[in-house]
């Protein structure tokens, strides 16, 4: 474990917090980190930033999450890691597709080249949407408060994304699911960072296997042939009891 001071704090949305801090360690884009904070727990989180300063982005969930919104600068928490493959990163121009809290993976991402969409439920959920050029970026919401009224894989079909060398895409796993369909569909080449309970983070608990692949080991990149099909992928997962349970797709 290594002992880290939060150095500075940005709100990004209501109950979403950038954490600033020092950490002398190279960084992939896509990687993670477990978070302990002592008394409540230990969760995964990518690192928004990769350079120096790094910094996670968090939003608020359970007790976990919530504690490290509310982080202020000087403030302690503990990390191990980097865990995890990373983006493979080619040459070329890039469309990133976040949703929610799943822009902070694919921020590192962002260059020149990127061109992103941007969705959350509601405007006031939006991140990061000043990183990025106006004519680079697609904003969607779930119900219509900002950008384009509807979820990404619907707003995929505005776009012609025959252009982009590689699509990128980090969010809920009901959204990947349907990206998934929809960029399989248009034959694109794609990655994507999955979202699963996580215990150990390094490939001895099994709690965030999908479908026989471990996402803190194998992943949590993965490419779009690797999800096609997969018995487990946008349709059930496991607890952090254990239990099996089904996701929402609604
Ligand atoms: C590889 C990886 C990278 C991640 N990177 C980030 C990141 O950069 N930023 C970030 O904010 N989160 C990220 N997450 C998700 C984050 O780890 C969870 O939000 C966190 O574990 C919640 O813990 P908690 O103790 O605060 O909430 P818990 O008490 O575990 O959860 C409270 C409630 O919220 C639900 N919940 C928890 N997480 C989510 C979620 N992601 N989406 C919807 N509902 C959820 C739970 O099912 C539960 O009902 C990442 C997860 C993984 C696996
Ligand atoms: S979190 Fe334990 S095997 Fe992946």
């Amino acid at each position: 474990m290594i002992k880290i001071v939060a150095e500075k704090v940005r709100d990004e949305a209501k109950n979403v917090r950038t954490i600033f801090f020092r950490w002398d360690q190279e960084v992939r884009a896509g990687q993670f980190i477990m978070v302990w904070l002592p008394g409540l727990g230990e969760i995964p989180m990518s690192l928004s930033y990769i350079g120096t300063p790094k910094a996670i982005t968090v939003k608020a969930y359970g007790s976990v999450s919530q504690a490290l919104v509310d982080m202020q600068p000087g403030q302690e928490f503990y990390i191990r890691g980097p865990y995890g493959n990373g983006f493979q990163i080619d040459p070329g121009r890039k469309l990133l597709i976040g949703g929610g809290s799943g822009m902070a993976s694919l921020l590192p991402i962002a260059d020149s080249e990127t061109d992103a969409i941007i969705s959350a439920k509601t405007k006031d959920e939006l991140i990061f949407t000043d990183r990025f050029p106006e004519n680079r970026i697609f904003i969607a919401t779930d119900d219509g408060s900002a950008g384009f009224h509807g979820f990404p894989h619907e707003l995929l079909d505005k776009l012609d994304v025959s252009v982009y060398r590689k699509i990128y895409v980090c969010g809920p796993e009901p959204m990947l699911y349907r990206v998934m369909q929809k960029l399989s569909d248009l034959n694109a080449s794609a990655e994507f960072s999955l979202e699963r309970t996580m215990k150990c983070g390094i490939g001895i608990c099994d709690s965030c296997s999908v479908g026989g692949l471990q996402v803190c080991k194998q992943g949590p990149v993965f490419t779009i042939e690797q999800l096609r099909g997969n018995p487990e992928f946008g349709i059930s997962r496991t607890t952090y009891s254990g239990k099996r349970v089904f996701l929402n797709m609604k």
